[in-house]
């Protein structure tokens, strides 16, 4: 067997292993900040120092980073990785693929005694999803920057502040900002990630790059109505937040749908009080909304936020409608594409360049330095579910063009 599948091999087996990290006994569930992630964490870590990294830390906000030193000193650093917290009921490869990925390149360079002229840095985020706050790129932001500290207020559902989670982590929440990283200190940022879609599969290609990442909103609507009594408040008199929510959920639908271009989805719903022979008084759901242009997206939440009023209006139900969080459309570094695709091509691979309708710590980077994606078919395009699934011999193509992709860069 040759090494780089042995290496593909290692990293699919390191990956099941960190699938046992979950706040879930039954399913893989792992947020921002929790028992479950430190757990993730200390593997990861435990492989980067067996791996011979130069340093390992975990930063304030909760990012876990190896360092493999440059040749010399004073030397650029080249970030690669991915994040390692998931969604609920999650897969196991997106994040821990990217983190390991990179880990694996690490590996290689210290089999051969190598050290490049930049130093690399693998780092694993702490919060792509946004599970837990509802904010994407905690994890990203911090490192570029652009963490903000009015996010530190905000509360779980359990009711704890993000503050405290991260002080409970280990971290400082009023130190975030020393974590920042200079973008004259760095090279660029090249994160390998599932495709989450079924492009590269149809088309019968093991890897893509990536060309856009497409921006997204999210919002927090409540419906607020009238809790009654099921048994004695007429049909005609009732104000109730669940059917005016389940109205919009249809309406959120229909514009999905009707817009070219455009995704729209709402993944939760809260009813209050929640008892079977009570009315609902409060619906609360989530709305994430996406097109690869930020206007198009921006003129279908103006388009939804009417219609949701307009229809709480008629059924006598107050609406609120919160932005949780925006992020536009980023396009990947022309450069470092560019440098990937050569070295997919350099090994007979026809170039698949694809837009991400998933967000990606890429997105937060790429305000700080350059940033690319090569994104790893991956079954049937299913994501976000325990389903999810690649290939050794996929995940072998994606260390061997990174390898290829870490020599070409050497020589720019
Ligand atoms: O939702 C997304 O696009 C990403 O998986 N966080
Ligand atoms: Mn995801
Ligand atoms: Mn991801």
């Amino acid at each position: 067997m040759d090494s780089t599948y042995a290496d593909a091999r290692r990293v699919m087996e390191r990956c099941d292993i960190l699938s046992r990290y979950s706040e879930e006994p039954d399913r893989l569930t792992r947020r921002f900040a929790t028992p479950a992630l430190r757990e993730a964490q200390d593997a990861v870590a435990g492989w980067m120092r067996d791996a011979g990294m130069d340093a390992v830390h975990r930063d304030n906000v909760g990012n876990l980073s190896g360092r493999y030193e440059a040749r010399a000193a004073g030397a650029r650093t080249l970030l690669l990785g991915s994040h390692l917290d998931t969604v609920r009921d999650a897969g196991k490869y997106d994040g821990p693929l990217g983190v390991l990925v990179a880990l694996a390149l690490v590996e290689r360079l210290r089999a051969r005694r190598e050290r490049l002229p930049f130093a690399i840095d693998v780092v694993a985020f702490a919060d792509e999803e946004s599970l837990r706050y509802h904010t994407c790129y905690l994890g990203s932001a911090s490192v570029a920057g652009a963490f903000n500290a009015r996010d530190l207020a905000l509360v779980d559902d359990d009711g704890v502040a993000m503050a405290a989670a991260i002080r409970a982590f280990g971290g400082d929440p009023a130190a975030i900002a020393t974590d920042a990283r200079r973008s004259d200190e760095l090279l660029g940022y090249c994160e390998v990630h599932i495709e989450q879609g079924p492009v590269l599969e149809r088309l019968g290609r093991p890897v893509g790059v990536v060309s856009a990442i497409m921006g997204q909103s999210r919002v927090t609507i409540d419906f607020v109505g009238q809790a009654g009594h099921a048994g004695t408040v007429p049909m005609d008199a009732r104000h109730d937040a669940l059917c005016a929510a389940s109205e919009f959920v249809l309406a959120v639908e229909r514009v999905g749908r009707a817009t070219e271009g455009l995704v729209a989805t709402v993944g939760q719903v809260a009813v209050q009080p929640g008892a079977s022979n009570v009315i609902p008084g409060a619906a609360r759901l989530s709305l994430d909304v996406r097109h690869g242009d930020d206007e198009r997206r921006a003129e279908a939440c103006r388009l939804l936020r009417r219609q949701a009023i307009d229809l709480g209006r008629e059924r006598g139900v107050a609406v609120h409608w919160q932005a949780a969080q925006e992020s536009p459309t980023t396009s990947c570094d022309a450069a470092l594409t560019q440098t990937l695709t050569t070295a997919i091509a350099s090994r007979g691979y026809d170039v698949t360049s694809l837009p991400s309708g998933a967000g990606h710590d890429a997105v937060a980077l790429s305000d700080l330095t350059p940033a690319a994606m090569l994104f790893v078919r991956c079954k049937d395009g299913v994501s976000h579910n325990p389903a999810e699934s690649v290939s050794t011999d996929d995940v072998a193509v994606a260390i061997a063009v990174m390898d290829d992709f870490l020599t070409l860069l050497t020589r720019s």
